[in-house]
Parts: C-alpha cells; sequence; structure tokens
C-alpha cells in the first residue's frame, strides 16, 4: 500500500505533461521555468554553444496558473559539481555581461481536440540568452533556473576525454533511412548465393566493428533526419526539423540556441579540410546540419549560404566554406531570374566563384577538375537522380528539366555518389597534403547516400535498395582509393544511418500470376512465403555489368520479385513490379476528394492490389520508424563504436578520435595557434 501511493501522487503532478503527447508546449521543458541546452545533455570539452533560457506564463489552457506575467526577475546559476568555483550566476561564470531580456508570446494546441476546435492556448515568455559560450573542465555541472518561487535544475555533464588525436581523416558515410533490413535486402539482390551460401560480401558486411544506435528526439521517439543529424554532429539530440539549434519558443526561427557541429570545431581547432557529398539537394537537412544553425530545415536559401558564409555569420570561427561541396540543389543556387530561390536573391555559384571555387555542373566537368582547387559540384534541381535512373532506366532523366544551370534542359550528364565521393577524397587529400601542417590537418568527409530514404518514402524498394548498393560500392572504392593514397590506416572509416523505415522483406511475388488475377484477394495468392518464397531471382540474367563489376542485380525485373514493404503507409496499390517509368507515386490527392485527402495512385503499380492504408490520410508517403540502426567502424578508434550506443556517441567518439576536445588543464583552445 505505502508503495502504491507513491507513483500515484507522481502520476497527478505530471497530468499536464501527460496530455502533452502529441502536441508539447516545449518539448524539453515539462516545467514552466526552462533551460537549453536542456537536462541530461553532453559537451564536448570547450565546444560552443548557447544557452536559452525562458520563464513560461500560460495564460489560458489546462496549464494556466491565474497569473499570466512571467517572472522577469529570475536567476541562473551554475556551478561544476565537486568544483572550486561554487555557485555563480551565468554572467559571473562566463565573464561576460548580463544577457538582455526578451519577451514573446506564443500559442499552441494541447490535442487533436483542440487542434480541431481551434483553441490553442496562449503563453507568455520572458526570457534570456548566453551566446557562444563553453565548458572547459570534465564532470558534472549543475545548472539552475530560479522563477516564481521555483526552480528548474539541469544536469549536464562535460564528457572526459582524451585530447591526444588518433586519426588524421574521418570519412563519414551516412545511408539516409538506412536499416539492417534494407541492408540484407540489397544482399540478396546485388549478391549470388549457392545452396545458402553468399559467394561475395557487400563492402559494409567485412568491416570489422558493428555496434548499434538509438535514433530518437530529444523529445519524440520517432526522428526526421534534421535533428538526428545534429545529434551526429553535435552530440546533442534535439527536435525534427532542427538544425545545429535546441528548439526555444520563440517565432524567429534563426534565434534557437546553437551548438557548435563537428566541421566547426574540426576548422577551429586544426584547421581541417572538409568535404560534403550528397546526393539530394544539399540544403537538405543530412548534409546543411554542418553549417546551419536554425530551427527550421526548410530555410533552404540560408543553409545554401551557411556553407559558405555561417560560421563567419552566426558560429565560432572566421572559416569560409568546406573544400568540397558537391550534390543537388541548383534551385538555391541560380538567381531568381532564372526562377531560383536563392538567400537574398544574389546568384550563389557566382558567391561560390568569387570565393574561389571551381563550380562544376556535371560528370565530364567533375572529373577534370583540378584537386588542389576548392571544388563546388551541383548537378541538378533538387535531389539527384537515382541510381536505377542513371545506370538502367536512362530514358527517365529525359524530360526532367532539371539542369542545374537553371535553363531548363534535363541533367543528362550526372555523377554517382560514389564519383562525387573519390573526387571528393581526391581534392580533400591534395589540399591537405599540399599545407605545410599536413600531418596536423587531415580531412573530414560526410558523404551521404541520401535517396534510400527519399525512395522509401514513396515505397519505391528498387530504387531504395539500388541507392544501397550504389553506397556500398562506393563504400568499396572509397577504401581502395584510401589504400592507393597511402591514407587508409590514417583515416576512420564509420557508416550508419540516421534513422529507419518499417521496411522489410517476407518473400516473393510471381509478378506474372498476380498480374493475370482479376480478383484483389485472388492476386494475393501470387505472394509466396516460407518455402514458396524460393531464391533470388535479381542476378539470372549472367553477369554483372555495371560499375567495374559492382554488385548490383542484373535483372532488375524478374518474374519472381520480392515481397516487400513497409509496416505503414497511405492506401497504395502493391504489383511488386520494377517501376520503369521512375520513382512511384503511390498516393495522390485526387479529384472530387478534399484537399489533403491521398487515396490509392490509379496509375501507380498497375494491375497491383489495393493496400488500405495506416496512416492520417493527409499523409502521402511512407514515415521514419523506431528501429535502432547499425554503425560500422573501421579504423583508427573504430573499438569505439561496438555494441548498443546513442547517436550522440558517435559525435563524442568522432570528436574523441580527432582530438578535438579542449580542456582548461589541457593543451588549451589552439593546438596549431589560432
Ligand atoms: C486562449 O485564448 C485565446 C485568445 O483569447 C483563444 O483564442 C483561445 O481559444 C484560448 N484557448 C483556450 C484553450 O481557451
Ligand atoms: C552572412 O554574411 C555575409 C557577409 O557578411 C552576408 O552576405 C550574408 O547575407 C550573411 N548570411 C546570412 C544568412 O545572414
Ligand atoms: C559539362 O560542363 C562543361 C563546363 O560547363 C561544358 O563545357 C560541357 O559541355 C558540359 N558537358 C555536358 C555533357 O553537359
Ligand atoms: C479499404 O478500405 C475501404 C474503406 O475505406 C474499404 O471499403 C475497402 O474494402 C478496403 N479495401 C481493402 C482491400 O481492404
Ligand atoms: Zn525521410
Amino acid at each position: 500500500m505505502v508503495v502504491l501511493s507513491k507513483p500515484i501522487a507522481a502520476i497527478a503532478v505530471f497530468v499536464s505533461v501527460v496530455t502533452a503527447q502529441s502536441f508539447q508546449r516545449l518539448g524539453t521543458c515539462p516545467d514552466l521555468g526552462c533551460i537549453l541546452p536542456p537536462d541530461q545533455a553532453d559537451f564536448l570539452a570547450g565546444q560552443r554553444f548557447d544557452i536559452r533560457l525562458e520563464v513560461h506564463a500560460p495564460v489560458n489552457g489546462t496549464q494556466a496558473t491565474g497569473n499570466p506575467n512571467p517572472d522577469e526577475k529570475f536567476e541562473f546559476t551554475i556551478e561544476r559539481v565537486g568544483g572550486h568555483r561554487g555557485v555563480l550566476s551565468g554572467a559571473k561564470w562566463f565573464a561576460v555581461t548580463e544577457p538582455k531580456l526578451e519577451k514573446w508570446t506564443f500559442s499552441w494546441y494541447e490535442d487533436y481536440f483542440a487542434r480541431d476546435a481551434g483553441t490553442p492556448s496562449i503563453v507568455n515568455v520572458a526570457s534570456k540568452a548566453f551566446r557562444k559560450v563553453f565548458l572547459d573542465e570534465a564532470g558534472e555541472y549543475k545548472a539552475t533556473l530560479k522563477y516564481n518561487g521555483k526552480q528548474t535544475v539541469a544536469t549536464w555533464r562535460v564528457r572526459d576525454l582524451q585530447e591526444e588525436r588518433k586519426t588524421r581523416n574521418i570519412l563519414f558515410f551516412i545511408g539516409d533511412g538506412m536499416t539492417t533490413n534494407m541492408i540484407t535486402a540489397a544482399r540478396l539482390i546485388g549478391h549470388k548465393q549457392k545452396n545458402g551460401i553468399y559467394q561475395t560480401k557487400m563492402a559494409m558486411d567485412q568491416f570489422p566493428v558493428l555496434g548499434h544506435a538509438m535514433t530518437h528526439s530529444i523529445d519524440s521517439f520517432i526522428t526526421d533526419s534534421a535533428n538526428s543529424a545534429t545529434a551526429l554532429y553535435s552530440g546533442h539530440k534535439s527536435t525534427v526539423n532542427a538544425l545545429g539549434v535546441n528548439v526555444d519558443s520563440s517565432t524567429n526561427v534563426f534565434d534557437d540556441p546553437k551548438v557548435e557541429s563537428i566541421v566547426e570545431l574540426f576548422y577551429r581547432v586544426w584547421r581541417g579540410h572538409i568535404g560534403i557529398v550528397s546526393t539530394a539537394a544539399v540544403a537538405d537537412a543530412t548534409p546543411a546540419a554542418l553549417t546551419a544553425h536554425t530551427r527550421d530545415r526548410g530555410q533552404a536559401a540560408y543553409c545554401v549560404d551557411s556553407f559558405l558564409h555561417g560560421t563567419k555569420n552566426y558560429s565560432w570561427v572566421d572559416w569560409d566554406g568546406p573544400d568540397v561541396l558537391f550534390g543537388g540543389g541548383a534551385e538555391n543556387f541560380y538567381p531568381p531570374s532564372l526562377g531560383g530561390k536563392t538567400y537574398n536573391n544574389k546568384d550563389y555559384y557566382k558567391e561560390f566563384a568569387d570565393a574561389g571555387y571551381g563550380v562544376y555542373l556535371n560528370k565530364t566537368s567533375l572529373l577534370q577538375a583540378p584537386n588542389d582547387k576548392r571544388a563546388l559540384g551541383i548537378f541538378s534541381v533538387s535531389h539527384m537522380s537515382k541510381w536505377l535512373d542513371r545506370n538502367v532506366y536512362k530514358e527517365n532523366l529525359k524530360g526532367q528539366a532539371n539542369h542545374p544551370s537553371g535553363n531548363k534542359g534535363d541533367a543528362l550528364d550526372q555523377p554517382g555518389l560514389k564519383e562525387m565521393t573519390l573526387k571528393a577524397i581526391d581534392i580533400l587529400h591534395a589540399r591537405s597534403k599540399a599545407d605545410p601542417r599536413h600531418s596536423s590537418q587531415g580531412w573530414y568527409l560526410m558523404s551521404e547516400a541520401a535517396s534510400i530514404d527519399k525512395m522509401m518514402h514513396v515505397l519505391d524498394y528498387d530504387r531504395a535498395l539500388g541507392e544501397l548498393l550504389e553506397l556500398d560500392d562506393t563504400i568499396t572504392a572509397s577504401i581502395k582509393k584510401l589504400e592507393e593514397l597511402g591514407e587508409l590506416s590514417n583515416t576512420l572509416i564509420v557508416v550508419t544511418a540516421d534513422h529507419g523505415h518499417g521496411f522489410d522483406v517476407m518473400g516473393s511475388v510471381d509478378t506474372k500470376y498476380l498480374l493475370s488475377q482479376k480478383e484483389d484477394r485472388k492476386k494475393r495468392s501470387a505472394v509466396g512465403v516460407y518455402q514458396q518464397s524460393g531464391l533470388s531471382e535479381y542476378q539470372n540474367t549472367g553477369e554483372l555489368t555495371y560499375n567495374d563489376g559492382a554488385h548490383f542485380p542484373s535483372n532488375w525485373s524478374p518474374r519472381y520479385a520480392l515481397f516487400a514493404g513497409l509496416a505503414t503507409g497511405p492506401d497504395h496499390r502493391e504489383n511488386y513490379v520494377v517501376h520503369e517509368n521512375g520513382p512511384r507515386l503511390p498516393a495522390v490527392n485526387t479529384p472530387g476528394r478534399p484537399a489533403n485527402d491521398y487515396y490509392a495512385n490509379d496509375k501507380d503499380a498497375a494491375g497491383g492490389f489495393i493496400v488500405n492504408g495506416t496512416l492520417p490520410t493527409e499523409e502521402p508517403q511512407g514515415v521514419h520508424s523506431l528501429t535502432d540502426v547499425p554503425v560500422f567502424a573501421m579504423g583508427p578508434c573504430q573499438e569505439l563504436f561496438g555494441g548498443v550506443i546513442n547517436n550522440i556517441d558517435i559525435f563524442f567518439n568522432m570528436a574523441n578520435c580527432l582530438g578535438l576536445s579542449r580542456t582548461a588543464h589541457g593543451k588549451g583552445q589552439d593546438p596549431i595557434g589560432n
């Protein structure tokens, strides 16, 4: 009885928090006093970050206290547990002047009923922000916000890491949305088996260390690519849509408290060379999170500017851009006169050229680019074309009006992830080696196979697996290239994902039988499970011809196709046949139906059967899932990546290996004298 009474009391206290499940006043702030970064945040010693303090006074709704005025005289203190400085005000701790008071009002919905009724709850806020501060002693800190006679305490930890550098370079591959299930399916269609034994392995299969990373957001258990990239690059979990910041409650999308990313740290501490490669638009979340600091990943034009000016304008060092930036997203480079959407309406090809970049708009010119010059390569409008269309169904490259110049022609000469990554390595290697501080500099390259995710969203499993096999081929080729350059033993290679999709393979489908049946229920009997699944037919037309014998299916359209799918989706049709005419469009907003009410697209997977969706009907695509993602590591510090880890640990492990931790008692802030 005594045991029971405690949890019941605790539940009563937190009732308002429990109701704020799908909608939150501020996800990281269950109390009315908010400290950002919040409780449980970990930091690298010396890592720059901003602190945002907020005191909330809910005016109405279930959380209203009857006092609509937030305490403007709130106090903020910091203490290092067991340290000698005692409890100091934030201003004293960081030796800065007290920040000025800011005030705003925001509104939020407490649940779906309030949303449907259009009755938001209003909150008045008093706030202050400390900018560009850092903690340089390892250990536990207590940050306390006192307001209205109450207090909020955040426990922060500066991880105790050695300052010694253990790797010269890091090659960081992200398979966006890539799960172990997808790797398993890619292996099945790209590699031959004999009596249950694979005759070849994936490059990923051959890494010495395998870990498992948790991907959840700071305030929701399903993540998007923005906040998961923030976790991977900065060691700080954040909120959906946020790049390089914790999310505050103000409406300004650029004033949220920032945290320094691995490339900003690497440049500040070591003047390291940086490369960014993606098959997405370069302003997409995974590449942009390296330099952008905004709660809104939709600020594409700003994200492009952030590559060039980001660290100067918003951050911590006088850095004017990466050595290499390759991907799609031309619409945020060519000027508005050509239909572009650019930051301050400028021509960003010109901005990059003026900053000393060679600008390349096709594969031919990319491959011929000098290795000693900084390089911008933008190869299409929006996300780049998919491996399957570039290599097998090439007709689909036509009629896209996606030429990166903005001339509305087709981008017919696009490189793949492999060409971009190999060229990036050549440039980073040459530029780093030409520098007199070669041994202390090195490089950091992030290479993203973005369209594993993009194609999983539209349920186009063939294209998604083609992208995954291209990533694997890129890994093989990169290892070979590093060996040739004599840099393999100086390079930590990490391959991971930012989140999953609920995809798996459950058997095979006789597509000929399926398409010959009239009834939906009868079509489903074409699905072969267990022993009827048979063997993969994706290599049944002889030898593999793509990319110098790399492992891809020789036949993407076998009669017996994969019975594969997502656990969730919109209403859609399924025929399991490869979509030869380009990426899928599974659900559409049909005429005569209400706006944002998506139903199965008649023209997609024609002849297939209807699969009723389980997602809200305004969701036209599949969504991310909860699964942990694999982490493969090879090279210096590989042992840090094994076992079950959190995505933020990937940042701390990489930072540790690069020697980016800088404590007051160590070598100090600037090992190379900046
Ligand atoms: C709170 O007040 C606003 C403004 O008066 C109003 O629009 C809203 O419906 C109120 N919300 C609730 C939950 O009462
Ligand atoms: C960053 O600074 C540059 C040069 O001062 C300026 O041209 C650019 O607009 C700024 N970018 C942003 C996003 O504020
Ligand atoms: C590639 O770009 C170069 C330089 O802009 C141009 O001269 C060449 O014609 C382009 N090649 C193709 C195949 O588009
Ligand atoms: C799909 O759902 C609709 C109702 O929304 C129902 O009429 C139909 O029978 C369902 N189809 C299948 C194949 O389950
Ligand atoms: Zn996604």
